[in-house]
């Protein structure tokens, strides 16, 4: 049996996840990557505050160079949020030759081609599953399941905080501060909601979901963008009496070469499937010109969705060999570098 250190950054909503997960499920883990993994450390803020769960005292730091000088530590796990000093942290990660992965779509969409270079530079695998639809392998499927097909189209509710809050509200009559305080209880949210509430997290979501389904590196200032905050309680109940139910959707399709990416609420005729996503679900349409249409609906936000994700990448690096070399490394980091004429 083969052991591997990893340390995780943050010990939050989804640190905690990955902590249980990691702890639950050891003897799958053990059985299907063939290492028995240790966490070394975990690197937070503060260390008084109470946590969910049972972590050794020992393990806890507030030194990000614990971490980053111990070459025992092989696979660095960034669950802060943010870009800095996240993005900061990775790269020293990956300079220290360490495998990193992150949940952080903040990060990857806009500074993910700085760290991506340097995953590539030094050989080391960067995966971040994740950054997108929390449980629902969206990333593998768009790079691996899914790459024999000229993807045509994305589309989809990718924001759990959202469609919980415009869920309460059509179903209980919920007013939003008060299903907004719910989704944040259950760690739906992100540590500043404005993100969520005001399609930013979305727009940073669909900017990767372009990147691996166009190849296209985008600018998410030019993503089309507008939240929810605006939809009143008269609004749902209006859209639920013409038949429809309102959702925030982020779309990317490709129009006579050129790109549209929008993030947006949606009036969607209640029969429609996404209609029916429901709570923190999400879900993906895609459409490729070999597999046609299809969807792909799982819990995108919470702790044992996520941490679900995030192990799974871990698990995933061990499976490549975390001994490999540059030239392997380099494919398996499937970020793409190519800038394309994009209209918006
Ligand atoms: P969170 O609950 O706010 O946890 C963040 C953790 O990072 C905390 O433990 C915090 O330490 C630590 N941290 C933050 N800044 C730090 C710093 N400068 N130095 C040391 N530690 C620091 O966030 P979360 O909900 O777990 O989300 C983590 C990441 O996952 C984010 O990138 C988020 O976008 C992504 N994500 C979240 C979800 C979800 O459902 N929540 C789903 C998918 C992806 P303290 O605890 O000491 O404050
Ligand atoms: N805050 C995010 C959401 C977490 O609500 O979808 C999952 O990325």
């Amino acid at each position: 049996m083969n052991n591997v250190k990893i340390a995780i950054l943050g010990l939050g909503n989804i640190g905690q996840g990955v902590w249980k997960i990691l702890n639950t499920n050891s003897e799958e883990i053990l059985k299907r990557s063939g290492y028995k993994i240790e966490v070394a450390k975990i690197l937070v803020r503060d260390k008084n505050k109470a946590r969910a769960v049972d972590v050794p005292e020992g393990l806890i730091t507030t030194n990000p160079d614990d971490i980053f000088n111990d070459d025992s530590i092989r696979i660095v796990v960034e669950l802060m949020g943010g870009v800095h000093p996240a993005k900061d942290y990775m790269i020293k990660a990956i300079r220290n030759k360490k495998h990193v992965v992150t949940a952080n779509k903040l990060a990857i969409a806009t500074e993910g081609e700085e760290i991506f270079k340097a995953a590539d530079e030094e050989g080391v695998m960067l995966y971040y599953e994740a950054s997108v639809a929390g449980g629902i392998p969206v990333i593998h499927g768009i790079n691996e399941s899914l790459t024999a097909n000229k993807i045509q189209q994305v589309m989809g509710i990718i924001n759990g905080t959202t469609n919980y809050i415009l869920t309460k509200m059509a179903h209980e009559g919920m007013d939003f501060d008060s299903a907004l305080y719910e989704a944040q209880q259950k760690g739906y949210a992100e540590a500043d909601p404005t993100s969520d509430v005001d399609g930013y997290d979305a727009v940073y979501k669909l900017a990767i979901l372009a990147n691996l389904a166009f190849g296209t590196r985008v600018d998410v200032n030019s993503i089309y963008r507008e939240g929810i905050r605006n939809i009143k309680q008269v609004d749902i109940q209006y859209a639920k009496e013409f038949g429809y139910t309102i959702k925030l959707l982020a779309i990317v399709k490709e129009i006579d070469g050129a790109l549209e990416l929008r993030v947006h609420p949606t009036m969607i005729p209640s029969r429609h499937p996404l209609a029916n996503v429901n709570d923190s679900f999400n879900a993906i349409f895609i459409k490729g010109n070999a597999v046609g249409d299809l969807m792909l609906y799982g819990r995108g936000a919470g702790d044992l969705p996520t941490g679900s994700a995030v192990v799974g990448d871990i698990i995933s690096i061990l499976r490549n060999n975390i001994d490999l070399s540059s030239s392997n490394a380099s494919r398996n980091n499937h970020w793409s570098m190519d800038v394309n004429n994009i209209e918006y």
